[in-house]
C-alpha cells in the first residue's frame, strides 16, 4: 500500500522514478509525485489520478536532476487528493519526504507542531513527518532523522531528501518494506523488488528500525539510536519477462494463464519420486510430529486458501485445524497452547493484518509457519519457518495465480505432515500426488477454453448481484469466486456454502440474480444437486460448474461450463479457474480497470 522510489545518480532521476512508479503502482494508483533537486531546490509535481497523469504532467513541465524521490499511494489519511499526494515538504520546503504506512500518534504531534507556527499544506498523516525533521534539524541530516523516528509511533517506510544535503537521500523502514539498491556510480530506494528490475541486481533488505544514509558512491547503514551497522548485500534474479504483461492485456489474464506452469513447476520442487520435499523448512520432524492444533490466519483470497489448508490439513494428517480473519485473530486473545502452530498465510507477507497476528502467536511463544510468495518480506522473515509458493510476482491486483500455488502448497505440505504423523498409507499418498500431478495439463484445458466463458461474460456482464454456492471444498471456491467479481467488477456478489442457503439468503432468488453453482463430481455432489434445484424452483438463473461429460446437469441449468475430472480434494484447483476467468471478462466488458480496481491496493500494508 503505497509505493516509495528513490534514485540518486548521474541520470535523469524524472525518468529513473518515473519507471520505478510504473512497476510499483500495484501498491497504491490513487496519487502519485515526485521530490527532484533541481539545481539546489526541492521541486514537487503530484496529483491525484493514475500515474498517467503525473507522467502528462512532467512531460509539459520537466524537472532536471539527479536525486530525487517518488511515491504512488494508497490513501489512509486523507482523501486521494493532489494537496494529499506524496511528497510532502517542511514550511521552507527544504525536505520532502514520501511515506509508506501509518503514523498513529500523528494528531498529538500535529497539534503540538501547529502550536509551534508550522504550517500544514495536507490532511495526511506523513506530514507530521517532515515538519517533526524541519525541527529537529542541527545541521546532521541523520541525527534529525534519528530524533524524529523516536517520537513516531504506527508503521513507516520512508524517503527523504533535503536541499541541505543534495548529495544524499535517507531511507527509513519500521514495520513497512523498503530496498536499497546498489548501482555502479549510481544507488536506489524502492518499496519492491520490481521497481528495480533492470537497474540493479544488488540489493539490500532494511530490517526494522534500520535507516540507510545514501550517496552515489555509498551507502551506509544505522539503527535507530544512530549507531553504524554492517547489512549484508543480496543479489536478486527477477527478470522483467516476470514483471511485464508480454502479450497480455492486463496481469490478471497473464497471471490466470500462467497457472498449469506454476503448479508445474511446484510439483517439480516439491516431488521428487515418492518424496514430498521441504527439505528447506526449519522445523524439523521430531517438531512436527508433536503439533497437536493448527491455526490458520490470514485475510482476503489467502484466507480462502487457508479454509481449504484446513480440510486437507485435517484430511490428511488429522490435526485438528482452525481457520481464522488475521484482522479477527489478533483482537480476540485467541487461546493457544504449546502444541499449536500457528500458520500465517500472504501473498504479499508484508499485509498488516497477517503481521500482528504472527506477533500476536510469537508474544504467546508460539511458533509460527510462515506461506508466502515473498521470501523477503516480513512474514517470511519473521516466521520460524516458510514455504515459499513459488508463483512469482503477482501484480494484478485481484489474487489468482498466488491463490492456486497456495493451495498446491497447503496440499503437499498436509501430505507431508500425514507422512510425518502416521495418519497417511504410502499407496495413498502416490495416489494422492500421481492424481496432482495431472492437475498443470486440466487447468490448460480450463484457460485454452477462456473464448467460451468469455461469451458467457457477455451474457451476464450487466448484472447487479451474483451469488456463488458450493460445498465441501469447493464453499471456499464460491467464496472465492464472489470475492474476484466484487473486487474487480464491482457487481455485488456473496459466497455461501451451499447447504446453509436456504436458511435465509435463499430469499435473495429471483430471475435477475445470477447463480454461479459448483457441482464437480464428489462425495457431496448429489446434495448440491438438491440445493440447484431449490433455487431452479424459485427461478434462480443457474450456471453450473460441472464435471465434463455430466449431462444431467444441464437440465437444471441455464449455461455450464464444464472442467476436467479429477479427486474431489482436488477439484478447489480446477473449478476456481473459470471463475476467474468469467470475473475478468465480466470487469472488462463493464470498462473497469482489471488490474487496478477501484478502492484496492495490491498489498494492504495498515491494520
Ligand atoms: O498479500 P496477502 O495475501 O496477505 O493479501 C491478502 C488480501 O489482501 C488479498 O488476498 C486480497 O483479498 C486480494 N485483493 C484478493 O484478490
Amino acid at each position: 500500500m503505497c509505493g516509495i522510489v528513490g534514485y540518486i545518480g548521474d541520470k535523469p532521476a524524472e525518468s529513473v522514478l518515473l519507471v520505478g512508479l510504473e512497476r510499483l503502482k500495484y501498491r497504491g494508483y490513487d496519487s502519485a509525485g515526485v521530490a527532484i533537486i533541481d539545481d539546489g531546490d526541492i521541486i514537487i509535481r503530484k496529483s491525484a489520478g493514475k500515474l498517467r497523469v503525473l507522467d502528462e504532467i512532467l512531460k509539459e513541465n520537466p524537472v532536471n536532476g539527479t536525486i530525487g524521490i517518488g511515491h504512488t499511494r494508497w490513501a489512509t489519511h486523507g482523501g486521494p487528493s493532489t494537496v494529499n499526494a506524496h511528497p510532502h515538504n517542511d514550511c521552507k520546503n527544504k525536505f520532502a519526504i514520501v511515506h509508506n504506512g501509518i503514523i498513529e500518534n500523528y494528531a498529538l504531534l500535529k497539534e503540538r507542531l501547529i502550536q509551534n507556527s508550522h504550517i500544514f499544506k495536507s490532511e495526511t498523516d506523513t506530514e507530521v513527518i517532515v515538519h517533526l525533521i524541519e525541527e529537529n534539524y542541527n545541521g546532521n541530516f541523520l541525527e534529525s532523522v534519528v530524533k524524529t523516528v523516536s517520537q513516531l509511533d504506527g508503521s513507516f517506510a520512508l524517503a527523504i531528501i533535503s536541499e541541505y544535503h543534495p548529495s544524499s537521500m535517507v531511507a527509513v523502514r519500521k514495520g513497512s518494506p523498503l530496498i536499497v539498491g546498489k548501482g555502479d556510480g549510481e544507488n536506489f530506494i524502492a518499496s519492491d523488488i520490481p521497481a528495480l528490475v533492470n537497474l540493479t541486481k544488488r540489493i539490500y533488505y532494511l530490517d526494522d528500525k534500520e535507516i540507510a544514509v545514501i550517496t552515489r558512491d555509498d551507502i551506509q547503514f544505522y539503527d535507530f539510536s544512530g549507531k553504524e551497522i554492517k547489512k549484508e548485500e543480496k543479489n536478486i534474479s527477477i527478470t522483467d519477462k516476470l514483471v511485464d504483461k508480454s502479450e497480455y492485456e492486463h496481469y490478471m489474464l497473464k497471471e490466470i494463464m500462467e497457472q498449469p506452469d506454476i503448479v508445474a513447476s511446484i510439483i517439480r520442487e516439491r516431488i521428487s519420486g515418492e518424496e514430498i520435499l521441504f527439505n528447506k523448512l526449519n522445523f524439523d520432524n521430531n517438531y512436527l510430529v508433536k503439533i497437536g492444533r493448527i491455526i490458520i490466519q490470514a485475510a482476503g483470497t489467502s484466507w480462502h486458501a487457508g479454509l481449504l489448508g484446513k480440510f486437507f490439513i485435517e484430511g490428511f494428517a488429522r490435526i485438528h485445524t482452525e481457520v481464522d480473519i488475521s484482522s479477527e485473530f489478533r483482537y480476540r486473545n485467541p487461546v493457544i497452547e504449546g502444541d499449536t502452530l500457528v500458520v500465517a498465510i500472504s501473498q504479499s507477507g508484508e499485509t498488516a493484518d497477517t503481521i500482528a497476528g504472527l506477533r500476536e502467536a510469537k508474544s504467546k511463544f508460539i511458533k509460527v509457519l510462515g506461506i508466502c510468495n515473498n521470501m523477503a518480506s516480513t512474514i517470511a522473515r519473521e516466521s520460524d519457518a516458510v514455504i515459499d509458493i513459488m508463483a512469482g510476482p503477482e501484480i494484478g491486483v485481484a489474487s489468482t495465480k498466488a491463490y492456486i500455488a497456495q493451495v498446491v502448497s497447503l496440499f503437499l505440505f498436509s501430505l507431508y505432515m500425514g507422512k510425518i504423523k502416521w495418519a497417511l498409507q504410502p499407496e495413498d499418498i502416490n495416489m494422492y500426488i500421481n492424481e496432482l500431478k495431472k492437475i498443470p495439463e486440466k487447468i490448460k484445458e480450463i484457460v485454452d477454453k477462456k473464448d467460451e466463458i468469455e461469451r458467457l461474460a457477455e451474457q451476464y456482464y450487466n448484472r447487479n448481484n451474483f451469488i456463488f454456492l458450493g460445498r465441501s471444498y469447493n464453499y471456499p471456491t464460491a467464496f472465492e469466486g464472489a470475492l474476484k467479481l466484487k473486487e474487480i467488477s464491482y457487481i455485488h456478489s456473496t459466497g455461501y456454502q451451499a447447504g446453509e442457503f436456504k436458511h435465509g439468503p435463499i430469499a435473495l432468488i429471483d430471475e435477475n440474480v445470477p447463480v454461479v453453482c459448483i457441482a464437480t463430481q464428489g462425495e457431496i455432489y448429489n446434495k448440491m444437486v438438491s440445493n440447484i434445484q431449490e433455487v431452479k424452483s424459485r427461478d434462480g438463473n443457474i450456471i453450473v460448474i460441472a464435471t465434463e461429460g455430466d449431462k444431467q446437469i444441464q437440465k437444471f441449468s441455464d449455461k455450464v461450463i464444464y472442467v476436467p475430472n479429477t479427486i474431489d480434494i482436488l477439484s478447489p484447483i480446477l473449478n476456481v479457474v473459470p471463475l476467474q476467468l468469467l470475473s475478468y471478462y465480466i470487469a472488462l466488458k463493464r470498462g473497469c480497470d482489471v488490474d487496478q480496481p477501484r478502492n484496492l491496493a495490491k498489498s494492504v500494508t495498515v491494520e
